[in-house]
């Protein structure tokens, strides 16, 4: 096992992008950022140093960080951010994980231009569960703004409106040559005929799901979020904020150039970015670039933007790669709600309340809009038993109500809150997360950090507690660290909370967790140290009352 020191150094850069260019924050100058590349069982030392004008941290999105959270990143879930002119070094060990994941900003929406891919190769002499290519092909999806995507939020927050959609989707940072001004720089892979690349998918995006394609080509998932998958053929891919899929693609069709592209997925009812980003699959030696006369690269035919059926159809399929290790008897059987809101205003005229009807718009998980507390980390307050930031009261909701309907908002009104359940050391945890129909119906794709869970069912409309578990896939439901439910359906997952600390969950999209759609698990400490919290590093950053304009 090796150590892999990096330094990530955080700052302003001129980047130009649709004919625009401004200010972007990036890492080490890059965008997208570096990429870590590492082994099962190694260790990494990354140290951020802060000198952009924004307050930031940092995730490291699906690595488990055992009894370490620490370095999970969240700001003010389990760290205060790096300020300005400060440094924090991220100790990261990897136990037995391999595959795709990502590191993304957890700060605002700086991660809209601060991520990168984090690929974990299998120990050396540990096999692939099926033969692999040699080569990887790194695709990272995600949304480009004119302007600063900080500000969009800013405004978004003070408005209550919706924030204004994207201006392009990209493919590694590109739109791509659909785009304006954006030709000459469109990404292009090089491929050989007869030969078989893996792609690792990242979904970077801020708030867009997306169906991938690739023109006349067949893709083969063999993994999703650092987990394998049995293999399965598909002709297109949904992919979610926060979600990896790796696909094998071979090199069978006739020589020439191949458009790969990516757009919308959006069930809801909400403006969403219709535009396309693209990428070019060339084959070698085929003929040269296209120039004006000459042929365009074919195109995939992707699904309707609002293709919920292909979307389910496609997680209908993804099946763990051999028996899993489901947890069968559970210790706490919860059920949350995940769904927008809209918070009724007293003076609906006011520039405050720009959303529907006069209203700010919310989202919430058993009617709890969480706030992310602003002065202290949820994490350092839990260890060092400080009271007055969170509480430990996160309500349970009825299962049997008919969530599908857009419920009347004055029965749900979500309540502003900091609250976190509490799970015992070792316990065996299921989750019904259940679409709300309130506002639209969407597909909310659910992160948890510090942890891989299963998801072992998931279904239209209601979930039935009566019916439905009856039907779980215990032998070998795909393993993900982020799900959506189908649109006014439901998804259950299971875990074991093996891993004490402060652990967030919350939906990956970026408008939708700035709204509240989230809360926290306090996992507690099991008998002695080694299941227990590491005690914090030395240089965690000082928490400070976050003063204007520091942070967003
Ligand atoms: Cu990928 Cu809490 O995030």
């Amino acid at each position: 096992a090796k150590l892999h020191v990096h330094e990530f150094i955080i700052e302003a850069k001129p980047v130009r992008r649709l004919c625009i260019t401004h200010q972007t924050i990036t890492v080490n100058g890059q965008f997208p950022g570096p990429t870590l590349e590492v082994r099962n069982g190694d260790s990494l030392a990354i140290t951020v140093v802060n000198k952009a004008r924004y307050a930031i941290s940092i995730h490291w999105h699906g690595i488990r960080q055992l009894r370490n959270p620490w370095a999970d990143g969240p700001e003010y879930i389990t760290q205060c951010p790096i300020q300005p002119g400060q440094r924090y070094t991220y100790k990261i060990k990897i136990e037995d994980e391999e595959g795709t994941l990502w590191w993304h900003a957890h700060s605002g929406w700086l991660r809209a231009t601060v991520y990168g891919a984090f690929i974990i190769h299998p120990r050396l002499s540990f096999p692939y569960p099926f033969s692999m290519p040699k080569r990887d092909i790194l695709i990272l999806l995600g949304e480009w703004w004119d302007g600063n995507p900080t500000d969009v939020l800013r405004l978004a927050q003070l408005t209550g409106a919706a924030p204004k959609v994207s201006d392009a989707h990209t493919i590694n940072g590109q739109p791509g040559d659909l785009y304006r001004c954006s030709g000459p720089e469109t990404v292009r892979f090089s491929i050989f005929p007869g030969e078989t690349v893996q792609l690792r998918l990242i979904n970077a995006a801020i708030n867009q799901k997306l169906f991938f394609a690739v023109a006349n080509h067949q893709l083969t998932v063999v993994e999703v979020d650092s987990a394998y998958t049995k293999p399965f053929t598909t002709n297109v891919v949904m992919i979610a904020p926060g979600q990896t899929t790796n696909v094998l693609i071979t090199a069978n069709q006739r020589p020439a150039q191949y458009y790969i592209a990516a757009r919308a997925y959006d069930s809801g009812n909400a403006p969403f970015n219709n535009t396309t980003a693209t990428a070019i699959l060339e084959y070698a030696n085929a003929n040269a670039p296209s120039r004006r006369g000459q042929i365009k690269p074919v195109f995939p035919v992707l699904p309707e933007f609002n293709d919920t059926a292909t979307a389910i159809a496609f997680a209908k399929r993804m099946r763990y790669w051999k028996r899993a290790p489901v947890p069968l008897h559970i210790d706490e059987d919860l059920f949350f709600t995940v769904g927008l809101g809209l918070i009724n205003c007293p003076n609906p005229r006011s520039q405050r309340c720009q959303g529907p009807n006069g209203t700010r718009f919310a989202a919430s998980m058993n009617n709890v809009s969480f706030v992310i507390p602003q002065s202290y980390s949820v994490m350092q307050a839990y260890y060092q038993e400080i009271s007055g930031i969170i509480t430990a009261d996160f309500p349970q909701v009825a299962a049997e109500f008919d969530y599908t309907r857009n419920v009347n908002r004055g029965l749900w009104q979500p309540v502003k809150a900091t609250k976190a359940y509490k799970l015992k050391y070792n316990a065996n945890v299921q989750i019904v997360l259940q679409g709300t129909s309130i506002v639209t119906p969407e597909s909310h794709p659910m992160h948890l950090h510090g942890y891989q869970f299963y998801v072992v069912g998931s279904g239209l409309g209601n979930f039935n507690p009566k019916r439905d578990p009856a039907r779980f896939n215990l032998f070998d439901p795909p393993e993900r660290n982020t799900i959506g439910n189908p649109p006014g359906g439901w998804v259950a997952i299971r875990f074991v909370a093996d891993n004490p600390g402060a652990w967030f969950m919350h939906c990956h999209i970026e408008s939708h967790l700035g709204w509240g759609l989230a809360m926290v698990f306090l996992v507690e400490n099991g008998d002695g140290p080694l299941e227990s919290v590491k005690p914090p590093p030395l240089d965690l950053p000082r928490c400070q009352m976050r003063s204007f304009g520091s942070s967003l």
